[in-house]
């Protein structure tokens, strides 16, 4: 028996996280594994039915389960609350709850959907598959942060950039690891030019990377990794960088792929509570009518049975349906293209349980 917690959050939440459901519990009589499911609170549904985004009790059935499957938190009716009060400090807190460093963004572009990548064709003749691993707990969204009022009523705020050789370390030995299993390549973005906190990251990494002397360690500046990601995106193979570059390379890397709906996330720790999410966000104006791309949510709970319950297979067999699926011109409307046939998420989710079956 796997425990997963499931939080289905704010917007489009819970109805990404529906399909998702659907597809694990097909899974679960496929493969014969029993999931048995929690429902918790986070984010803005958790402020306006306990009063904090990230109440306790959701923290102890996180940690006490294998597993956490997550949606999406936020939207315009809590955006003027406090930061520590929003819905995304529960995002964070989870995240540090968990322990999990190291979040696996992978950015595949689909035969099929070459169509829908803001890239012309000719720049993606090589494929792409990348895997962003950002830092998820430390740097700017961690360090010290505060707001003064100066003398004349203006303010001063501040966010610390900040990481110590251990927090690089951890997740960089993660990095040579799955870059070793894959094609050996591991670019480090940082600014190394400009910050501290970038010099480090490199000395520490260079010095990791003697224990992987068959893995290829390369560095980049992120101003120009943004703009190589648009330019050539093949050259790029394993991505390894701190957590803000890390948030707007995966956001970046998602256009090239055709939508921020299908990209899927695992966070990962040394603890063994694991947690997947989709990259997007709770997308409020599209909230409740049903036109969600549910797949990026679906292909996380795929990473959740590879990396979390050791069941390649089944994981495999979700991506297989997923393509099959595509294959057949079935699209959500932020994939569409013309001559395919539109689906809603609900559509979408079954679509993909059918093939599965
Ligand atoms: C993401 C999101 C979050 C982040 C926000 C919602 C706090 O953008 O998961 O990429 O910045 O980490
Ligand atoms: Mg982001």
């Amino acid at each position: 028996m796997k425990k997963i917690a499931v939080i289905p959050g704010d917007g489009i939440g819970p109805e990404v996280i529906k399909q998702a459901l659907k597809v694990l519990d097909v899974i679960g009589e496929k493969y014969g594994v029993e999931f048995e499911k929690e429902e918790v609170l986070m984010g803005g549904i958790a402020i306006d039915k306990t009063g904090v985004p990230l109440p306790e009790e959701t923290i102890k059935i996180c940690q006490a389960s294998d597993a956490v499957l997550l949606g999406a938190v936020g939207g315009e009716k809590w955006d003027t609350l406090p930061g520590h009060l929003r819905p995304e400090a529960g995002l964070l807190g989870i995240r540090k709850a968990l322990g999990v460093y190291a979040n696996l963004r992978p950015a595949i572009v689909f035969p099929q959907l070459k169509s829908a990548s803001m890239l012309k064709e000719e720049a993606l003749q090589d494929g792409l598959d990348i895997l962003i691993i950002r830092e998820l707990i430390g740097g700017s969204y961690f360090g010290e942060k505060k707001k003064v009022q100066l003398e004349d009523g203006t303010y001063k705020a501040w966010d610390t950039q900040v990481y110590t050789t251990a927090e690089i370390a951890r997740i960089s030995h993660m990095a040579f690891d799955i870059a070793r299993k894959r094609d050996k390549k591991l670019t480090l973005v940082d600014k190394a030019n400009v910050l501290e906190s970038s010099r480090l990251w490199r000395e520490v990494v260079t010095e990791i990377s003697k224990q992987y002397p068959d893995v290829e360690l390369n560095f980049m500046y992120v101003d120009n990794a943004a703009m190589q990601l648009i330019r050539k995106p093949s050259q790029f193979h394993v991505i390894l960088t701190e957590n803000m570059f890390g948030d707007i390379l995966s956001d970046e890397a998602s256009m090239i792929t055709g939508s921020l709906g299908m990209l899927p996330s695992a966070s990962l720790g040394d603890g063994n509570v694991g947690l997947y999410e989709p990259i997007h966000g709770s997308a409020p104006d599209i909230a409740g009518q049903d036109k969600a791309n549910p797949l990026a949510t679906i292909m996380s709970a795929a990473m959740m049975l590879r990396y979390s319950f050791n069941m390649p297979e089944a994981a495999k067999d979700i991506e297989n349906a997923i393509n099959k699926v595509l294959d057949k011109g079935y699209r959500t409307l932020d994939i569409m293209s013309p001559g395919m046939a539109a689906v809603g998420c609900e559509a979408m989710g079954h679509l993909v349980v059918k093939e599965l079956r």
